[in-house]
């Protein structure tokens, strides 16, 4: 399983990433909006630190100012991933650039259908978002349970189900229950997935008995 982190603050993206565990990085406008910070030389720094798909998604809604900005984009660095919206247009876009070998994340799924037609114009990641539909009472991971489902069933397709609006810690140990090929998490629910309580005082205690033995390694 792949993990990237869900964020546009460089200062967390170089801490994650020093840690040699970081696949990718996802933004959207709201966390680039969060950041306060200019977006095409944000995602230029991103890609310096992180050589993994860094998702940079499009501002516009129609095909044609899309497919302008996805050119803008593309050129800011090897490994932009477009990101672009689950709708026609998006699906139009994700063919004609996935078509050109342009890394496509086909952001905003909510359903198996809209996970199909996404496989099917050719998108590398296909994002479907669990908290969002766990906010609104559905089961979001089910959706990802369906999709693997349906990927599974057409070995062709070559979209990687890329679970995201990741919540909790469970969240990610569910969706890799389930084989989802990758998972973008916010920061501290990255670092949370170190933490166990057992693991804090079992170490105490080795360090406590480590310095009665008066040794010392190096
Ligand atoms: C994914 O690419 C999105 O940036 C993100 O996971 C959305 O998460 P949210 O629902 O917490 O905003």
């Amino acid at each position: 399983m792949k993990f990237f982190v869900d964020t546009a603050e460089l200062s967390d993206i170089k801490e994650l990433a020093s840690f040699g565990l970081l696949d990718g990085v996802t933004t959207n406008p709201s966390l680039i909006a969060k950041s306060g910070r200019d977006f095409k030389s944000t995602i230029a720094e991103i890609c310096a630190v992180v050589p993994g798909p860094v998702s940079a998604e499009v501002a516009a809604t129609d095909y044609e100012t899309m497919m302008r900005e996805a050119e803008v984009l593309r050129k800011i660095a090897k490994n932009v991933t477009i990101k672009v919206p689950l709708t026609l247009d998006g699906l139009k876009a994700c063919k004609a650039l996935s078509g050109d070998g342009t890394m496509v994340n086909v952001t905003l799924c909510f359903s198996a259908n809209q996970a199909l037609l996404a496989a099917k114009a050719g998108a590398t990641f296909v994002s479907p978002f669990i908290g969002r539909l766990d906010d609104i009472g559905l089961d979001g991971m089910e959706l990802i349970r369906e999709i693997r489902t349906i990927y599974d069933n057409y070995p062709d397709f070559n979209t990687d189900i890329l679970a995201a609006s990741i919540r909790t810690v469970n969240h990610v140990k569910d969706a890799a229950l389930i084989g989802a090929d990758v998972v973008t998490v916010p920061p501290a629910i990255l670092k949370a997935l170190v933490k166990h309580p057992l693991t804090d005082a079992g170490l105490a205690t080795f360090v406590a008995d480590w310095k009665k033995t008066g040794q010392s390694i190096v």
